[in-house]
């Protein structure tokens, strides 16, 4: 194993992700930021400079659990504080389990403002992967506002809200196409062909093959909204990775990727060499006002711009979920993968309502709507500072005669720091539970994604949880998944134990809810954190009990 070292600057650049030029956050004057390429059980040690002038930053390592090492998470308020402008902090974190995964700002909106990229581990040397391929290419997917992330935020938190709306444009690795198309005679609105000569900032990212070849597709989300379905004309794809996470191989025509999840798939290059073929992803889950992005599988010796004969595949329809249904029970654990503690310790039943909380439109879990407290929970928690956050503990469950299916009233909903304390190396249930929102027949997508861990999906569900559903769970193959999906007035089931001491994002990844509070933490094992570098808790109670002790 081996130390990676990198030195990044975290900057504000003008780039065009799209065609319209923009302020992105970039890191090096990149945007997307540098793919981080290791081997499990490295280290990788980003020296991160904040040269933003005016905000704090942070970087989360998704999907990385960060065992023993839980000040590294990159999450503002929660694992550390926020790095202030000028200053650097080293995140040192090993990278234990091969996978495909990404990296994105954790403070604010930050991801919306383009600060992330991908991070891609392969197995340890001497090790192989239980398939094989002949090449590999890696798309990290998102999706872009012209709006930029500030105004976003003060509309999000407005009275009345002002909604952020559907994105202008979806991006493949930073690029996409605004106001024309690749494929401008199949492009429902119709737009004009666009004019590329391939050197410009928002050209597709082609995709060159051989034909007869067996090829890896790593996939990863990190759209601030948009849930994706995604395919390659004329092509099957076998899926065989999960959040870096083996699955039982199965083959789809598309896929569904929600925000925060990550995928491998591998495709055979087995049809008409003489042509080209398109790649595109398209919106799920909501009305599309958002045109199609796409990408060009280029079989060679074909030119690059030979045009595909074969349209874009017809993606399913936004809001056929029993698509999106059958694809989710097809992820299964790969043979041989850790098996869940047949048994919990502890249930706890999360409600997903929107609220109005004095006239302002939030998410809350079990009527509690997330406000970070000043100092990071990590180390107000570790050092027994008192005040540091309200620990009161939020609701286990939610009463018994909500009605999941009605508008929702909540009309005792408060904020809150939204902590629950879990004892250290037990099994935990959780029961995702969706329900109405504000609006009359309104039951929105949400992909939870839970930091420090992965956990089982043990099933999901439709309507309102009920004990006899228990016996349908899956305890035999369940796959290990770092996020996880609820469907419009469904409930998903996850189990996972607590051996990673440290404070813990669990949180819906559509970024402008997090944004109004849907989220919750968890906090296990603290105690046994070791010694947590200063540079991390500079803020807050934390930073004031260092600089008392200095004096003393
Ligand atoms: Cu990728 Cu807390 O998120
Ligand atoms: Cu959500």
């Amino acid at each position: 194993a081996k130390t990676r070292h990198f030195k990044w600057d975290v900057e504000y650049i003008r780039w065009s992700p799209d065609g319209e030029e923009s302020v992105v956050m970039g890191i090096n004057g990149q945007f997307p930021g540098p793919t981080i390429r290791a081997r499990a059980e490295d280290i990788i040690a980003v020296e991160l400079t904040n040269k933003l002038h005016t905000e704090g930053v942070v970087i989360h390592w998704h999907g990385i659990r960060q065992l023993g090492t839980p000040w590294a998470d990159g999450t503002a308020a929660i694992s550390q504080c926020a790095i202030n402008p000028g200053e650097t902090f080293l995140y040192r974190f090993k990278v234990d389990k091969a996978g495909t995964y990404f990296y994105h700002g954790h403070y604010g909106m930050q991801r919306s403002a383009g600060l992330y990229g991908s991070l891609i581990v392969d197995v340890a040397e001497n090790e192989r992967e239980p398939f094989h391929y002949d090449g590999e290419f890696n798309l990290l997917l998102s999706d872009w506002w012209h709006k930029g992330s500030h105004e976003q935020e003060v509309d999000l938190s407005s009275n009345p809200l002002r909604w952020i709306g559907e994105p202008q444009t979806l991006l493949i690795n930073g690029r996409g196409q605004y106001n024309c198309s690749l494929a401008a005679q199949s492009s429902k609105p119709p737009l004009p062909q666009c004019k590329l000569r391939g050197g410009e900032q928002y050209a597709p990212q082609i995709l060159r093959v051989r034909p007869n070849k067996t090829y890896r597709l790593r996939l990863a989300s990190t759209t601030a909204l948009a849930s994706l379905n995604l395919a390659i004309g004329g092509h099957k794809m076998v899926v065989v990775e999960a959040d870096g996470n083996y699955v039982q191989p199965f083959s789809v025509q598309d896929i569904d990727i929600y925000s925060g999840e990550s995928y491998s798939i591998l495709f055979t290059t087995d049809q008409d060499p003489s042509k080209n073929y398109w790649i595109s992803i398209n919106v799920r889950g909501r009305e599309p006002k958002t045109p199609q992005g796409l990408t060009l599988l280029n079989y060679l010796p074909n030119s690059p711009s030979k045009f595909p004969t074969l349209p874009p595949h017809i993606a399913p329809l936004w809001n056929d979920y029993n698509h999106s249904k059958s694809f989710s029970n097809k992820i299964l654990a790969l043979m041989g993968s850790p098996k869940p503690p047949p048994y919990n310790h502890r249930r706890i039943v999360l409600l997903n309502t929107q609220n109005k909380i004095d006239g302002y439109t939030k998410w809350a879990i079990n009527n509690v709507s997330l406000v970070l407290p000043t100092t990071p929970y990590l180390g107000s928690i570790r050092y027994g500072i008192n005040n540091a956050f309200d620990t009161r503990p939020p609701p286990n469950n939610f009463p018994k005669d909500y009605d999941v299916m009605k508008q929702a009233l909540n009309s005792n909903s408060t904020y809150g720091n939204g902590v629950y304390m879990l004892k250290f190396n037990t099994t935990i249930d959780i029961i995702l539970q969706n329900a109405n929102a504000l609006g009359k027949n309104v039951s929105e997508i949400h992909p939870w994604h839970l930091h420090g861990h992965d956990f089982w999906v043990l099933g999901y569900g439709e309507g309102k949880f009920s004990e006899k559903d228990v016996k349908k769970f899956n305890l035999k193959n369940p796959p290990l998944r770092n996020t996880v999906v609820i469907f419009p007035y469904g409930w998903t089931a996850l189990r996972f134990v607590t051996d990673n001491p440290g404070v813990w994002a669990f949180h819906c990844h559509i970024e402008p809810h997090l944004h109004m509070g849907m989220g919750v933490i968890f906090a296990e094992g603290v105690h046994l954190v070791k010694k947590i570098p200063k540079e991390a808790l500079a803020c807050g109670l934390t930073g004031k009990m260092f600089m008392s002790e200095k004096n003393n």
